[in-house]
């Protein structure tokens, strides 16, 4: 059986992802650090973290300062393991994110983090409302997620113009993983028209480091990108 609800996969994945991710090269290596450098210096701030699976972020902007944190994810178990890395300290809410966030207030937060989460909608045209939402005037959105350009290397329909459910292999978790991959232009147009200033664009290369424990991806992701990071400002 072919599962195409991402959540459903998160569902029979989350406990090993949970026990692994912090040591994953790509995300410990490669994109952490780019995601850091985005989100600055997080002190004083009220953060929101959509999709923040095991809770990496919220114990990172939490340790750096952060006035609050607010997690939302749409899977029990990694909610359950941010409550427990967090000590409590994080508000948590189990929702889907193709759904409204009603739990969440007007011009709640200062920032938004939404890290290698976004993909995983067809449409995210009503949660980047709700992000412009809950987000303060000039508030700022930090997200990661695929690169259109090594997305497009596990296009199907060979039309990079088109919105596209891709699947790619997760061997180490035995499932094969969809999500969705757009046009660089759509990717930033989605924002603008839902209020947002494009403010920084990263395309990121790994960490030295990586170089010793992975060197086919070190080499290869400082040739051709896996993620891009952006930053956006709430202009209206
Ligand atoms: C690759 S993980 C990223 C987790 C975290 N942001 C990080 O970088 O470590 C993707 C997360 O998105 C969540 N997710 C995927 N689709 C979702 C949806 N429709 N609603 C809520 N959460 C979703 C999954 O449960 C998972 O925790």
């Amino acid at each position: 059986m072919t599962l195409t609800d991402p959540l459903e996969i998160w569902k029979i994945i989350a406990p090993h992802y949970v026990s692994i991710i912090d040591q994953a090269p790509h995300n410990a290596l490669y994109e952490r650090p780019a995601m850091r450098s985005l989100i600055g210096r997080p002190q004083g701030l009220n953060v929101l973290d959509i999709g923040c699976g095991s809770g990496y972020y919220l114990e990172y902007l939490l340790q750096s300062g952060a006035a609050s944190v607010t997690g939302v994810d749409g899977n029990e178990y990694m909610i359950d393991a941010c409550a427990r890395r967090t000590n409590n300290a994080a508000r948590l809410f189990t929702a889907d994110l193709r759904q409204q966030l009603p739990f969440l207030q007007n011009n709640q937060f200062d920032l938004a983090v939404a890290s290698l989460v976004l993909h995983y909608l067809e449409d995210w045209t009503g949660l980047l409302k709700e992000l412009h939402r809950v987000i303060r005037p000039k508030g700022n959105l930090v997200i990661s997620t695929g690169h259109p350009l090594s997305d497009f290397a596990e296009s199907t329909s060979g039309n990079y113009f088109e919105l596209e459910l891709i699947r790619e292999e997760w061997s180490s978790f035995g499932v094969t993983m969809p999500g969705y991959r757009r046009p660089f232009g759509s990717l930033i147009n989605d924002f603008c028209d839902a209020g947002f200033r494009l403010t920084r664009v990263l395309e990121p290369v790994p960490l030295p480091e990586m170089a010793d424990v992975k060197p086919k991806s070190f080499e290869k992701l400082n040739k051709k990108p896996g993620f891009i990071c952006l930053r956006f400002e709430k202009v209206s």
